[in-house]
């Protein structure tokens, strides 16, 4: 490191440094795509790349290093650098020896503007020349041979270190590497060892400024010149923002700044005056201020009266939104000529509302379909219309399917009108009915929207619609160890009417504390397990659950569709536990003898305890085995398997996708809104008890007329009086009232009690009182034998075992077996091995 001192002093002092002009004028390269060795010619001639360098499963293994050089002359890269799965790939020194700024002005995932990822070899990053880091996320993971990460200073590289964030994991720790300057040749000057280094020889280039104390308040860490002014972060390479050789952002003719105004950007760096980017041969750009080689794809050219090119904003097609690059062709535009459909795979909601905040028409439809990240739709903010002049499926305008968090449709107290066409929504579970209804009126050419069209069924079943609530009571009836039964209350009489069956949602609980909406998490999955039944029944059975182990659940209905008014059911969250059952067998059974007549036997105990283990039994017995038996004989797995034994690794059967705590997860902002939950899901209590409808009973005549009596007084002066024959006429009809109400609900009982024998749970069968009973007996008694446990009982805290008054050299077969309390024969399948006693003369030998 000893030369680097002088260098980055004189570039300081003189900012005229060879090094640091060089690439000034350089020729540019579009983005880089290395994906074999042979792509690395694009590299040649280029000194900054205006666009992105992914260098992505590139082997070099098999290369020799020393004959082959990869070095680029690249300084700059304006938007972000990605080296992912490279194995042989030692040093990004031997690719980007002089790169000295990333610009991060785009990025990737939106987020990240350096990521090195999976690269089996690589030892250390070795960016030796680099200086900034300006825009986005660092992202150093994954390389498990790679030191120096945790010796540079990220922090300096960073353009903004308050909005930039870098990610250090599982690299080579750091206390498994180097230290910055150690084992150098030239030791006496690595006395003065920086702390920073990108190798063994070459420390971190950290210009710092003229002076960091007595300078005003308002230069913070930046510094300041020997003058006391203030110097500018922008300036890369030192003080002075005005005459400064390498800008952060973009560098004009009065100096660095963050933006080109008036001027026109260039290359993602330069910002130029109208005239400078025609002889260059471009098209200043008025929209974005931009000084572009052609017409940006929604801009067409056209020719002014003394024949100049210029661009015209042109929003006609059919446009498809999936990734950030489709939103370019979408810039500026205010009426698109065509259509629009969204489709997001990874894209960041403010992406959407910067590209499309301007649109105000579209003259097709609008169609949003599997976004499973966006919430709403209002990043279409200023959009008034749809016009319709185009249809999906020759007849819907506005096409809305499967977006898992879609919650609200348009900005509040905003109308888009369609002119033509009607609307189609579906799959759209945290989307309300009522909602979507909503925007029935603001559809010119349609009179009715059908359920085929919009379906209260398969849109907001995931959220609490309507404006009431019902509750419902659901308890556990009864359980065994993988089933459960749940019954419900009768649905009440005008319940029924609109009632299509159940959801029930389940899920492991081994605290108390679940909410509905736990484990929400961006990729648009719930970890709630649910079973949908679609029938009336008030008992429903859960089956396929993990012995032993504590579930919450809850169950909500499922409504018809072509009420206005949806009334969805829920129960509050229980809990309840299924019962021990047998345990899978003992695992990692060995033993050792250390003395020839005894064996140290030890086990872990079982995968899958399925209750509390009371205790392990142990069997053994001597062996006539020859020495070649021994060897064939199979130690490893029990000998009858049952669906319990399965030792296969558990399935992990809530795992849907990134967790919301996975650091793998990278797009974590998506789940940003996670926090914003619905304050529709915890109705109060009160509101619940106000809602709750309880059918009125009536008794006799007189409870009829005083229930009457306190609904709304209806306008009586047209009401003639009662006469003695309408009270009766009107007693008759309450009485006809009456019966019919209460045959329909027996009826309606009935119907929710039918096949009662089909939802009973299978239960172990108790043991014979007995201890003799003959086979008839069981059957007739419903009961079993307890199985006479044969061998030592040892207690369920206990692993191991010593085996004692052995037979020298000999073999032993050994059983272990886990059994559970509280189950009937509940021990598991025995685990078995063979073991060999110590033979003395051996052992004396051996010594
Ligand atoms: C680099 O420049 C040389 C000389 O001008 C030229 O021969 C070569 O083709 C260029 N390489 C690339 C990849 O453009
Ligand atoms: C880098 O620049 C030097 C000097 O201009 C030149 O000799 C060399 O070929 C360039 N390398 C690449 C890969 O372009
Ligand atoms: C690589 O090339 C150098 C120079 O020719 C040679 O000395 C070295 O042995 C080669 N290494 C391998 C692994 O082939
Ligand atoms: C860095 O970012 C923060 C947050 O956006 C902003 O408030 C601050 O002004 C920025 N600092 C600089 C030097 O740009
Ligand atoms: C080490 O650095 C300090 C301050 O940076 C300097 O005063 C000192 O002379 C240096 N020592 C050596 C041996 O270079
Ligand atoms: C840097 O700019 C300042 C002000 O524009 C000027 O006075 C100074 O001479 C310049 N320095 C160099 C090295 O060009
Ligand atoms: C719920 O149902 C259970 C069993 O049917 C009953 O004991 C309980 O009182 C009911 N609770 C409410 C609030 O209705
Ligand atoms: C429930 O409690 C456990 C243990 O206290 C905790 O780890 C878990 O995060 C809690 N879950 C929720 C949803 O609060
Ligand atoms: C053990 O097996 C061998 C051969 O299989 C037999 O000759 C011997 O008698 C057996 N010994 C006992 C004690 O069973
Ligand atoms: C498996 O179990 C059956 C019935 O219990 C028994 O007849 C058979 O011998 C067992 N097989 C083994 C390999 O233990
Ligand atoms: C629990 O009951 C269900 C339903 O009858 C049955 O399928 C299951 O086998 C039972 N579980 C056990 C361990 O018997
Ligand atoms: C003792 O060891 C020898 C070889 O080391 C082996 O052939 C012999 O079977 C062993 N004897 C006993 C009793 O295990």
């Amino acid at each position: 490191m000893g030369h680097l001192v002088p260098r980055l002093f004189l570039c300081l002092t003189l900012a005229l440094c060879p090094l640091l002009v060089r690439s000034e004028n350089g020729p540019a390269c579009g983005s880089l795509e290395i994906n074999d060795i042979g792509d690395f010619r694009k590299l040649e001639n280029c000194t900054h790349v205006v666009g992105h360098v992914r260098i992505a499963y590139v082997d070099f293994t098999a290369l020799n290093l020393s004959l082959i050089s990869f070095a680029s002359n690249i300084t700059e890269i304006s938007d972000y650098l990605m080296v992912y799965r490279c194995p042989g790939l030692l040093t990004l020194e031997s690719i980007f020896p002089r790169l000295r700024i990333i610009r991060g002005q785009a990025l990737l995932f939106d987020e990240f503007s350096f990521v090195v990822y999976e690269n089996r070899n690589l030892r250390e990053l070795g960016l030796v020349e680099l200086l900034r880091i300006q825009k986005g996320s660092i992202r150093i993971e994954s390389n498990p041979r790679l030191c120096f990460v945790e010796t540079v200073d990220w922090i300096f590289l960073m353009g903004n270190a308050t909005r930039q964030h870098y990610y250090l994991k599982h690299n080579t720790p750091p206390s498994h590497c180097p230290i910055c300057g150690s084992l150098s040749p030239d030791y006496g000057v690595n006395q003065n060892t920086s702390d920073y280094c990108w190798n063994l020889k070459s420390a971190q280039l950290r210009p710092q400024p003229p002076r960091l104390r007595n300078c005003p308040v308002a230069c913070g860490n930046n510094g300041c010149d020997s003058a006391g002014k203030c110097c500018d972060r922008n300036c890369v390479t030192g003080c002075s923002a005005q005459n400064c050789t390498l800008c952060g952002n973009f560098k004009s003719r009065f100096g660095c700044v963050n933006q080109c105004l008036a001027s026109y950007e260039i290359h993602k760096r330069q910002c130029i005056t109208t005239k400078q980017c025609r002889d260059l041969g471009r098209i200043p750009l008025t929209q974005g201020y931009r000084c572009a080689e052609k017409c940006p794809g929604n801009q067409k050219e056209v020719l002014d009266a003394k024949g100049i090119l210029h661009c015209q904003l042109d929003c006609s097609g059919d446009f498809h939104v999936t990734v950030a690059e489709d939103l370019e062709a979408l810039q500026d535009c205010v009426k698109i000529n065509g259509s629009l459909t969204i489709e997001l795979t990874n894209i960041k909601v403010e992406a959407l509302e910067v590209s499309l905040e301007n649109i105000k028409e579209i003259t097709g439809y609008l169609k949003v379909v599997h976004s499973g990240q966006l919430t709403s739709l209002t990043f279409l903010k200023n959009l008034d219309s749809i016009k319709g002049t185009k249809l999906v499926e020759n007849k819907y305008a506005l096409y809305v399917v499967n977006n898992h968090h879609l919650e609200h449709i348009w900005p509040n107290n905003h109308q888009v009108v369609v002119q033509s066409g009607s609307m189609y929504f579906h799959l759209n579970p945290r989307l309300c009915y009522e909602k979507i209804m909503a925007l029935a009126p603001s559809l010119k050419s349609v009179q009715k929207v059908s359920v085929v069209d919009v379906s209260p069924n398969s849109n907001g079943e995931r959220v609490i619609c309507g404006a009431g609530v019902r509750s419902l009571n659901a308890t556990v009836d009864d359980v065994n160890s993988t089933a459960v039964r749940i019954l419900l209350d009768y649905m009440d009489w005008d319940g029924m009417e609109t009632l299509m069956g159940y959801s029930y949602f389940y899920k492991e609980a081994p605290q108390q504390n679940v909410t509905m909406y736990d484990g929400r998490h961006g990729c648009g999955h719930d970890n709630w397990l649910m079973n949908v039944v679609i029938t009336q029944s008030r008992r429903h059975v859960i089956s396929g659950l993990k012995p032993y182990t504590q579930y919450a659940y809850f169950v909500k209905t499922l409504t018809r569709t072509d009420y206005h008014m949806q009334l969805d059911a829920y129960s509050t969250i229980g809990y309840f536990q299924t019962l021990p059952d047998r345990p899978s067998p003992v695992m990692k059974l060995h033993g050792s003898s250390e003395l020839s007549s005894e064996i140290l036997l030890h086990w872990w105990p079982p995968l899958r305890p399925n209750g509390v283990i009371s205790k392990y039994v142990v069997t053994y017995e001597k062996q006539n085995v020859t020495e070649k038996q021994a060897k064939n004989y199979d130690n490893s797995s029990p000998q009858n398997f049952t669906q319990l034994d399965c030792q296969c690794v558990e399935e992990e059967p809530y795992y849907s996708g990134p967790q919301a705590d996975d650091e793998d997860f990278y797009n974590k902002d998506q789940i940003a809104y996670e926090d914003a939950l619905p304050n529709l899901i915890f109705v109060s209590r009160s509101q619940l008890s106000r809602v709750k409808k309880e059918f009125d009973k009536v008794i006799d005549y007189a409870h009829l007329i005083r229930t009457r009596k306190e609904e709304p007084p209806k306008p009586t002066t047209t009401t003639p009086a009662p006469t003695n024959e309408s009270l009766e006429n009107d007693r008759k009809a309450a009485e006809n009232y009456e019966k019919f109400r209460l045959d329909s609900e027996l009826s309606q009982r009935l119907a929710q009690d039918e096949g009662k024998e089909q939802y009973n749970l299978r239960h172990a069968m108790p043991k014979c009182q007995d201890s003799h009973a003959s086979v008839g007996q069981q059957v007739e008694e419903k009961c079993v034998l307890e199985e006479i446990l044969e061998g030592t009982q040892l207690p369920g805290n206990k692993h191991y075992y010593y085996m004692t008054n052995l037979e020298e050299a000999s073999f032993y077969r050994v059983t272990v077996s886990a059994c559970v309390e509280g189950v009937v024969n509940g021990c598991s399948t025995p685990t078995e091995v063979l073991l060999k006693t110590w033979s003395r003369t051996n052992r004396t030998n051996a010594n």
